[in-house]
């Protein structure tokens, strides 16, 4: 006889889909690209990498450091770099700095090489999300909320470009967003990808 289990059980045992392709996730600053990014590994049971995390460990300086030391073209000229190196590797999840996908080098390997999302969401919820947290060079300024408003205007064409856009809103869970973006990338993976290959194995 088989015996039904509880919803509860089956959810915690249902083994997670198969990445073969790594996720990328794009957009503004506050967009939560690092705190979904590290729940999505995590459900998904593969790794996590912040490309900001990664390029400190390489110039073994911090982002603030870089941009006042070696200048922003230094620091694009580092992303790039450590994207591409990060793309190489083993799929899984990976979070990029608010810039990269706007530079259009980095942005045809991320196409070429991964599957892209963008978190989207309207500039009040990342100035809210953003304005005491230090650490973040481009928004050192009289007037940070006017920097995101035009960040968000000019960038937000490039971000289009992604796979697969999921909205953040205002008290969303990260666990939330994490299986939001599940969701979009079978759904992408189900319309062929424009005949890349899937993100997920047992897709469509
Ligand atoms: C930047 C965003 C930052 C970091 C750097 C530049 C940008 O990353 O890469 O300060 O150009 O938007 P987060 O988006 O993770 O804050």
């Amino acid at each position: 006889m088989i015996e039904r289990l509880p919803k509860a059980v089956t959810e915690r045992t249902a083994a997670p889909p198969r990445l073969t392709r790594t996720l990328v996730l794009v957009g503004l600053m506050g967009a939560g690209k690092t705190s979904v990014g590290k729940r999505l590994a995590a459900m998904l049971g593969v790794g996590f990498v912040d490309s900001d995390a990664e390029i400190e460990e390489a110039a073994g300086m911090t982002i603030p450091e870089i941009f006042s030391t070696l200048g922003e073209p230094a620091f694009r000229d580092g992303e790039r770099r450590v994207i591409v190196r990060l793309l190489s590797e083993r799929p899984g999840v990976l979070a990029t700095g608010g810039g990269a996908f706007v530079e259009p080098t980095t942005r045809g390997e991320i196409r070429a090489r991964a599957t892209s999302i963008w978190l989207r969401a309207d500039v009040d919820l990342l100035y809210d999300r953003v304005r005491d947290r230090p650490g973040r060079p481009l928004l050192q300024v009289a007037d940070p909320k006017a920097v995101l408003t035009d960040l968000n205007a000019r960038r937000s064409p490039f971000y289009a470009e992604a796979d697969v856009t999921v909205d953040s809103r205002r008290g969303i869970t990260h666990e939330a967003m994490a299986k939001s973006i599940v969701e979009a990338v079978r759904a992408y993976d189900r319309t062929g990808c424009g005949g890349r290959p899937a993100t997920f194995e047992d897709a469509p």
